[in-house]
């Protein structure tokens, strides 16, 4: 029987198509990093879309929500993240016109450094709260239906681009 927990397999595609962006500019590859980081936002706004989506209502109205769970955190977090990817954007885009791109290259690093620590608390709440719970409130048929309405995999859509 498949579980809802399956999901947080998703953060890995996230994880390993960050990484991506990251080598990328390791090498000075804007243009490719700014695509992967196009890829990622892209990915993540839709696993984003999913839970608030299809998921977190089905926690908010049936869970047994524990201290450290509540639905409000996921949702702030999401936006937080969101919010974070807009940026660096951005500053990508800067970095394409940089005469000297050290300096702001490795501030990059470091901000994107605190969004992944961000990402992985994120994770690590999902994991411990959100998935767990709806696993146990919903029927089998249940998690089929709502499994069929979300993303369960990014990476395999381009397994070898720029990879
Ligand atoms: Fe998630
Ligand atoms: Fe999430």
């Amino acid at each position: 029987m498949r579980n809802l927990s399956e999901l947080l397999d998703v953060h890995q595609d996230l994880e390993r198509i960050f990484f991506c962006h990251q080598q990328r500019l390791l090498h000075f590859e804007f243009d490719q990093a700014l695509e992967i980081l196009d890829e990622y936002e892209r990915a993540l706004l839709k696993h984003i879309f999913d839970e608030n989506t299809h998921l977190l209502p089905v926690y908010i109205e049936r869970g047994d929500i524990k201290k450290g769970g509540a639905a409000q955190m996921f949702f702030d977090e999401h936006e937080k993240l969101i919010n974070h990817i807009a940026l660096f954007k951005q500053e990508v885009v800067n970095l394409k016109t940089e005469e000297n791109p050290d300096e702001k290259l490795i501030w990059l690093f470091e901000r994107e450094g605190f969004f992944k620590k961000l990402a992985t608390h994120h994770d690590i709440r999902e994991t411990n709260f959100l998935y767990p719970e709806l696993d146990r409130i919903t029927s089998d048929e249940e998690k089929l239906e709502l499994l069929s309405k979300v993303t369960c995999k990014f990476i395999e859509i381009n397994p070898n681009k720029n990879r």
